[in-house]
């Protein structure tokens, strides 16, 4: 059966990690979650100082930015694909607050994009991929045959933070995480550097009112009839 590249793009806390990496494991395919990537530069820079504040030494990043190798290796026992940075398993580290509170300013650098994009490409090149991120169906894989484009309202996504975060017996303020959706939302639309957008040809996707059964067998039907056209 032909493999073909299928590219998840769209707003944060959508749930698009856990929807492409299920899909891939349906289907056979391999997963990348591109977000991971970025926040594997990120660490770099956090571990190497090349991070003050909200300052970025660009300098000093763009001569290293070719010592950044990133991979991505199944863990047998989560049966989910672990980040290695330099050949060392970042997975948890690439996740925390300060991670994540660096990354859109990392990802926002042109020739990070670049190098990243590069990497992505290549992963890719065999087909038989789903893969995540902001930038996929459109700068990536413009020629992927499946791009979906995943939303949700800002209050719902909100809400599934919520949720999850209390679940964890975490102490969450709803408030403060709907305004950090929207603050997310504006720096990804808005960023100089492949903003995110839907590409004309991908399907749009709002799961606020699907449940995971419902998103998944809708995913399904889009991916057979990919693959038979
Ligand atoms: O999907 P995530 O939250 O793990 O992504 C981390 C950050 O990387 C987020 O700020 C958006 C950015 N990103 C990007 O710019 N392009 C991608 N293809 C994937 C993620």
């Amino acid at each position: 059966m032909k493999k073909i590249t299928i590219a998840i793009d769209g707003f944060s806390s959508c749930g698009k990690s856990t929807m492409a990496k299920d899909l891939a494991r349906e289907i056979g395919y391999i997963y990348i979650d591109s977000g991971a990537m970025y926040r594997a530069v990120t660490l770099y820079c956090i571990q190497n100082h090349l991070i003050d504040g909200e300052h970025i030494d660009v300098d000093q990043l763009k001569q290293h930015i070719n010592d950044i190798q990133i991979s991505f290796q199944l863990n047998a026992s989560t049966g989910k694909p672990d980040t290695y940075l330099n050949g060392v398993n970042v997975e948890n580290e690439i996740r925390t607050m300060e991670v994540s509170s660096k990354v859109s300013l990392v990802s926002a650098i042109d020739f990070v994009r670049t190098a990243m994009v590069a990497e992505q490409q290549k992963m890719g090149r065999k087909k038989g991929i789903v893969m995540d991120g902001r930038d996929i169906g459109t700068t990536v894989f413009p020629d992927a045959e499946l791009k979906i484009f995943v939303t949700a309202s800002p209050e719902i996504r909100a809400q599934r933070r919520f949720d999850e975060l209390e679940q964890k017996g975490v102490k969450a303020n709803y408030d403060e995480i709907l305004e950090n959706v929207k603050q997310r939302d504006y720096l990804d639309q808005n960023r100089a550097v492949s903003p995110l957008k839907k590409a004309d040809d991908a399907l749009l996707l709002d799961n606020s009112h699907l449940t995971i059964g419902e998103q998944k067998e809708w995913l399904l039907h889009q991916f057979h009839k990919a693959i038979t056209c």
